[in-house]
């Protein structure tokens, strides 16, 4: 028998394109790929790409720059760019990087297999009629104890700074007997935590008995499955966390007590600027409703400095808010003017200035998560163990509120939940001891 030819897969961006990741991986197992972590070896290799800011998308462009002599060696190896930047870009790519054989977007890429054989360069960036996940092959290797779902895409909130409605196309939600059968599927294979994923998660509102479905009832049909422990979900947005889903945070075991509720910014009027039709008090407003159901619940957010027009006044809002919310972990960003969306037209905040904001808030959230980890020190929570740590007995899995945590455990295995007792925390995660 010859042996298999071999798949290089990396990704960049959010959790959607892991998954994404995944499901091309198979597609293109079930044309005789297996995948491999040295791109050396491989007969083909596909950049899962990320268009959110400059800095990702030039990424690709650098990577590529890089494959140029494996190319020149192995002249049949494919070259394939997939996710965001295929969407954004197209043709364009193939044109400044001859070298690229195809360019799939997120919505086609179960057409990878078909772009694959083909001799010529293609390009494929549809939004097809048809569903990719209806195209897709049956998942069948037993796996490790998390997986992601996506069961909804696209967005249609066109927030003024943002690509991800141009790039993943208008919001679709998945039907509930397609999600429940994948989750149900995963669970058979070893799945014991599963992360709902969408842009817009919360807005979901997909086909079921009695017509459409909201987030919070999925969530509930889910935790009935026997053998799936926990759930958690994201990118929430705060104006579709409906009364509903934060019901399900007060009296539904398996839904995590972690959130990642991104505001973005707390000044009003650049939060109106930002097209989020929400305000800073409609967020306060908002958190404490959610944490009177779930009290001990974490929250994370995304923020981005330096938007077009925000002065010192609207930088100090944000650093207001966010010592008023107190967060468990956040992201942030500089802000990246990015064509094709309204802000990129408007002036941008002079670089120094956004960085210095940057650096200022990034210091205030790194000592709010340093202080959500010591406040776990002595408590009790749940760990699924992911994998064995790098300390012989050790073995590393997410708490219930998502915090990395080291389990001295020789007896522990990959895929067990335990309870364990925190008893330190470091730069980035916690230890403990089992206790059950
Ligand atoms: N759908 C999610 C997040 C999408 S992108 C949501 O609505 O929150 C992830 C994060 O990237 C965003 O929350 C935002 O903070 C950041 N981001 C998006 N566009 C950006 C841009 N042009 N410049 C800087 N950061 C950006
Ligand atoms: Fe982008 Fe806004 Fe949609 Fe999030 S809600 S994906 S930030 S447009
Ligand atoms: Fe990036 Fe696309 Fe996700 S732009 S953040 S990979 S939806």
């Amino acid at each position: 028998m010859s042996e298999p030819k071999k798949l290089f897969i990396k990704t960049y961006g959010c959790q959607m394109n892991v998954y994404d990741s995944e499901r091309m991986a198979e597609a293109m197992g079930a044309e005789g790929y297996v995948t491999t972590d040295k791109v050396d070896e491989a007969d083909m290799v596909l950049l899962n790409t990320c268009h959110i800011r400059e800095k990702a998308s030039e990424k690709l462009y650098s990577d590529l720059g890089r494959l140029k002599p494996l190319k020149a060696e192995k002249p049949d190896l494919k070259i394939g760019v997939a996710g965001c930047v295929a969407q954004a870009e197209g043709a364009e790519i193939q044109r400044r990087m001859p070298l690229v054989d195809l360019v799939v977007g997120p919505q086609a890429y179960h057409r990878l297999p078909q772009l694959a054989k083909s001799g010529v360069p293609q390009v494929d960036t549809d939004f097809p009629e048809e569903d990719k996940f209806d195209h897709l092959p049956e998942r069948k290797a037993k796996r490790g104890p998390t997986a992601f779902l996506t069961v909804q895409e696209g967005c249609d909130k066109f927030c003024a700074f943002c690509v991800v409605p141009y790039t993943r196309g208008a919001e679709v939600s998945r039907p509930v007997d397609r999600i429940l059968r994948e989750a149900r599927d995963l669970v058979s294979r070893g799945v014991r935590e599963i992360t709902l994923l969408g842009q817009n998660v919360n807005a979901y509102h997909g086909e079921g008995s009695g017509g459409a479905w909201t987030l919070a009832r999925l969530i509930r049909t889910l935790a009935e499955i026997d053998g799936l422990d926990r759930i958690r979900y994201t990118t929430s947005h705060p104006n579709d966390m409906e009364d509903d889903l934060i019901a399900a945070h007060g009296d539904l075991p398996q839904l995590m007590p972690y959130l990642h509720l991104p505001v973005q910014s707390g000044s009003d009027r650049i939060l109106k600027a930002m097209n989020r039709k929400h305000t800073r008090d409609d967020y306060f407003h908002l958190v404490d409703r959610i944490k009177e159901a779930r009290p001990d619940l974490l929250l994370s957010s995304d923020f981005i400095v330096g938007f077009p027009g925000e002065s010192d006044k609207d930088f100090e809002d944000t650093m207001d808010l966010i010592r008023r919310v107190t967060y468990g972990a956040a992201f942030s960003f500089k802000y990246s003017a990015r064509p094709g969306t309204p802000a990129a037209e408007k002036a941008a905040v002079e670089a120094s200035v956004a960085d210095e904001r940057l650096q200022v808030l990034q210091a205030l959230v790194t000592e709010q998560q340093r202080a959500a980890q010591n406040g776990m020190v002595g408590r009790e929570v749940g760990v699924l163990y992911e994998k064995a740590g790098r300390l012989p007995g050790q073995m590393v899995g997410k708490s219930d509120h998502l915090h990395a945590v080291h389990v001295d455990d020789p007896a522990g295995v990959v895929g067990e939940l335990v309870r364990v007792r925190i008893t330190g925390a470091v730069t980035n995660s916690l230890s403990a001891i089992r206790i059950s």
